[in-house]
Order: structure tokens, then C-alpha cells, then sequence
């Protein structure tokens, strides 16, 4: 079965004492519950908000870097994060794809890199606006899939989380409509089905994010190829996060 995850991604956002205050908040409010709660803080504070962890979420980054170790000035390889209490990454963040020139191809060394590692890692898709108003949005985002996870095994890819966020809903206070996310999350099944077998695409987690806020979790996450959230903005604040993780 597909996991229930809640993921919020920090992004370059808040100072120390901001993401200290944020964990306690989010430490007392957080019940226990079969949601897995994951943050992604800026790296530099993964290993204080590791030791801070009551318990209720883990520790994700923003991003690694594939290689094992060296000389790779400003990166982070995934040891390092692991021996600071990371447990999980994000790949493929659109922001990263578009300011950091991440390619499909570099998307599936990162993928191969985390696989041998046995880290997590949450692979994010979606289409820019004028891709959307051109009516192409499966097939751009099919390919993003292809060419950076399909060539994994069926094993491989029942573990694989992915995370549907349209360009154009993220930031923007525009969020896609329930139907819209779902119709993208039922495709994005049907695509993995069609490559590994039914039981490896139930077994695949697709979360949503692009807007998504205390307001529309609940329809969001009401629909059934929606496994949860991968939330920006409305993760900064421990009372509207905890209300998403409460809208399962
Ligand atoms: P948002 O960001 O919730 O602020 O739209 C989502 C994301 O970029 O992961």
C-alpha cells in the first residue's frame, strides 16, 4: 500500500532561532498518527533539528549531490546527511530543475545514487503554466518519469515517492482543483502499472503540492490516487502544517 506522508519543504527560508522556534511548536503539536510528518529545513540546520526530534517527523534535504565524496565545493553527499540525522531527500524540485539547470538525465544519477545508498528521496514532477495552457501536461510529465525513474525495477520502484506539483500552483496561492491533481495522480499510476504491474503502481506514494493549505487538504487528500502533501509556504507555520497533517 502507498504511504501517507505529509512533507513540508522549507525551502531558503527562516533563520535558526525561526526554524528552532518552529520545531518546539511542532514538537508539541504533532500527534501521533499513522501519517509520516517529513521536513525538508535548509540543510544547515539538519543536524540541530535531529537532535531537537521528539519523535513525530524526520529529517529530510533539499537536495545532494551524487558523488561519495571530495572535491565538490558547496555540495553535500548523502553519508554526510545520514550521519547527521537526515533520513530522506527531495529530488527533482522544480526550482532546482529550473534554477540550478537540473536535467532529467543529472535527475536519474541522483536517483541511482540514492537507490545504492538506500536513502529516501521524493522524486517531484509538473508542468510549467504554458505547457498546462497548451494542454500537454501528461505527456511533459510522463517524460520527466521516463527519463529519470523508469529504468529502475519493479522492486525499485514500489518504494519510489513522488510528489505531482504543477509550476503554476506552486507559490502562486493557485492551487489545482481536486479534479485536476487527481486526474494527474490517476495518469501517474496508470503510467507506472503500465511499466511495472498494478501491485508496484499501488504500492507507489504520489503526494500533491503546489499551494496546498489547511483550507483544500482535505478535499486534496479525499481523492484516491492523492497520497498527501508535499507542502512549501503553509509548512512555515506549526498551526496551519499540523491542520494538514490533521485533514487525513
Ligand atoms: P507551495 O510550495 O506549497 O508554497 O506552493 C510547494 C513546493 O514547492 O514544494
Amino acid at each position: 500500500m502507498a504511504q501517507k506522508i505529509v512533507a513540508g519543504n522549507w525551502k531558503m527560508n527562516l533563520e535558526s532561532d525561526e526554524a528552532f522556534q518552529l520545531i518546539d511548536e511542532l514538537n508539541t503539536e504533532l500527534e501521533e498518527s499513522d501519517v509520516r510528518v517529513i521536513v525538508f529545513p535548509p540543510s544547515l540546520y539538519v543536524l540541530p533539528l535531529s537532535k531537537m526530534n521528539k519523535g513525530s517527523y524526520e529529517v529530510g534535504v533539499q537536495n545532494f549531490y551524487t558523488a561519495e565524496s571530495g572535491a565538490y565545493t558547496g555540495e553535500i553527499a548523502i553519508d554526510q546527511i545520514k550521519s547527521v540525522g537526515g533520513s530522506i531527500g527531495l529530488i527533482g524540485h522544480s526550482e532546482r530543475r529550473e534554477y540550478f539547470n537540473e536535467t532529467n538525465a543529472f535527475l536519474k544519477e541522483k536517483v541511482d545514487v540514492a537507490i545504492e545508498k538506500d536513502f529516501d528521496f521524493i522524486f517531484c514532477c509538473g508542468e510549467p503554466l504554458e505547457i498546462r495552457e497548451s494542454g500537454k501536461q501528461a505527456d511533459f510529465v510522463k517524460l520527466q518519469l521516463e527519463e529519470s525513474l523508469f529504468h529502475l525495477n519493479a522492486k525499485q520502484m514500489e518504494d519510489v515517492i513522488i510528489a505531482y506539483e504543477p509550476i503554476w500552483a506552486i507559490g502562486t496561492g493557485v492551487t489545482a482543483t481536486a479534479e485536476q491533481a487527481e486526474m494527474m495522480h490517476k495518469d501517474i499510476r496508470s503510467w507506472v502499472a503500465d511499466k511495472f504491474g498494478q501491485e508496484t503502481a499501488d504500492k507507489v506514494t504520489i503526494l500533491y503540492g503546489g499551494s496546498c493549505k489547511p483550507g483544500n487538504a482535505e478535499e486534496l487528500f479525499s481523492c484516491a490516487n492523492i497520497d498527501g502533501g508535499l507542502i512549501g509556504g503553509a509548512s512555515l507555520k506549526s498551526t496551519d502544517f499540523s491542520a494538514i497533517i490533521k485533514a487525513f
